[in-house]
């Protein structure tokens, strides 16, 4: 990238020109259209503004999709204009196209063409100066899997991670598991879901990083499922209480007794897969009469370290177990601690678990903990994440790059509210 030189300044000029294309056209059709129009005597004019403002007036979708036309147009000019301003040009002086343009909750997005001489890594360094010279607060720049050819652009203007985030789910009377659920909001103010029949989920992060209120959206969520069962242990027994009037069964923070469940929850796992191999299936479906069953784990260290050797370890082996071989019978692990270190969540462990969540954390080591050796290293640790924005963490789902959100905030009353609707429709 370099400055374009005089000589190069041409495609500026076309560029003014072909930016305004549009309304140039407009104006011009506009005049002919009023230049005939006197043929038809004084009153023509008035006549074909009386006739264009009828056709509006019957068909406000027209001028609707005028209006976003022209605004699409304007948008256009204004990043080009910030792409010339920052110098940012190809080889031959051309500056990077937009192609498309799309809102997003919090500001737009773009389709880019770049011109030969620019490449995906040459433009995100300019990133700070391209939303300098655009005014806005942020901009993000994001490479398509089909072409190198285009980029994605996204203009932010305003925050996406406000202090609180309402929770869909309180507008729901019922849900399905089986849909996409919204686990938060990203960067781009877009929703991020998450399928959760066969997955599990691992959330991490330091005390007070927002787990427990990331695990009331899927607990909430498999709540206002009435197909769904299932299965609580909270260490600190508080975290997931007042869910335990739609659970099947509720651990506070007794070891036996999480032990206990866990085996039961074995022998029915054993059961659905002696079920599935009798009806010749590979794995439980959404129209099996059994439905999925959530095991929701709060404080998973509780049950991993404390108490006696042997209790600790026939905790770890069930544990495992479910994870590992749970997924197909329909069986959904979520579980969440603090001091995401090797002791508490093994790689062997951590690596049976596709969806990862690490809140803030106070180390990278320890993001790399939750998310997957080397993350932090490409720039994705959750130790980066202010500790003031509580309920922000990177979720990595299999296969793909961690992404930034924030969950939405549950109140107690909110998750009071929210459970007695699920024991309602539970007809409990
Ligand atoms: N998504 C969120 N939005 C707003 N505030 C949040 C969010 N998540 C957590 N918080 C705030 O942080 C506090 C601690 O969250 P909590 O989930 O209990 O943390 P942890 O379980 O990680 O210790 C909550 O009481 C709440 O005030
Ligand atoms: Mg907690």
């Amino acid at each position: 990238m370099r400055s374009p030189s005089n000589s190069e300044r041409r495609p500026w000029v076309s560029l003014l020109i072909w930016g305004w294309r549009l309304e140039i056209g407009l104006g011009v059709a506009t005049l002919i259209v009023l230049a005939l129009s006197t043929r038809f005597g004084a009153f023509g004019p008035f006549l074909m503004v009386g006739i264009i403002f009828l056709v509006f007036r019957l068909r406000p979708d027209l001028f609707d999709q005028l209006r976003a036309i022209l605004r699409e147009r304007r948008h256009e000019r204004w990043v080009h204009g910030a792409f010339w301003h920052c110098a940012i040009v190809g080889r031959n002086g051309e500056i990077p196209r937009v192609e498309r343009s799309a809102s997003l909750p919090v500001g737009w997005r773009y389709l880019i063409a770049l011109p030969p001489g620019l490449h995906l890594e040459a433009l995100k360094s300019r990133a700070p100066e391209l939303a300098a010279a655009l005014g806005v607060r942020e901009v993000r720049l994001k490479g398509l899997a089909q072409s190198a050819h285009y980029v994605e652009l996204a203009v932010i203007w305003s925050n996406a991670f406000p202090r609180e985030i309402a929770s869909p789910l309180l507008a729901r009377e019922t849900f399905s598991l089986w849909e996409p659920l919204e686990l938060g909001v990203g960067e781009d103010g877009l929703a991020v879901a998450i399928g959760l029949p066969e997955h599990n989920l691992l959330i991490g992060g330091e005390p007070g990083s927002g787990k427990s209120v990331a695990l009331s959206t899927i607990v909430g969520a498999a709540a206002l499922d009435p197909s769904v069962h299932m299965t609580l242990l909270d260490g600190k027994h508080v975290e997931l209480a007042a869910w335990s009037l739609v659970a099947d069964r509720f651990v506070g923070s007794d070891q036996d007794d999480a032990v206990d469940a866990l085996e039961e929850l074995r022998g029915l796992m054993d059961l659905r897969y002696a079920y599935l191999v009798a009806t010749r299936r590979r794995k439980v479906s959404p129209h099996d009469l059994e439905g999925l069953h959530v095991l929701v784990i709060d404080e998973l260290a509780f049950y991993l370290r404390g108490g006696k050797k042997e209790t600790r370890e026939r905790f770890a082996e069930l544990l495992r177990d479910l994870v590992s071989r749970g997924r197909a019978a329909g069986i959904i692990v979520v579980a969440a601690t603090q001091k995401p270190s090797h002791e508490i969540v093994p790689t062997w462990i951590r690596d049976l678990f596709s969806y990862r969540l690490a809140m803030r954390c106070t180390s990278s080591d320890a993001s790399d903990t939750i998310l997957g050796q080397g993350w932090a290293s490409q720039g994705f640790s959750a130790a980066t994440i202010d500790p003031a924005l509580r309920g922000v963490g990177y979720l990595l789902a299999e296969g793909g790059v961690p992404v930034l959100l924030k969950t939405p905030y549950l109140s107690d009353e909110e998750v009071d509210e929210l459970a007695l609707r699920a024991f309602e429709q539970r007809g409990m």
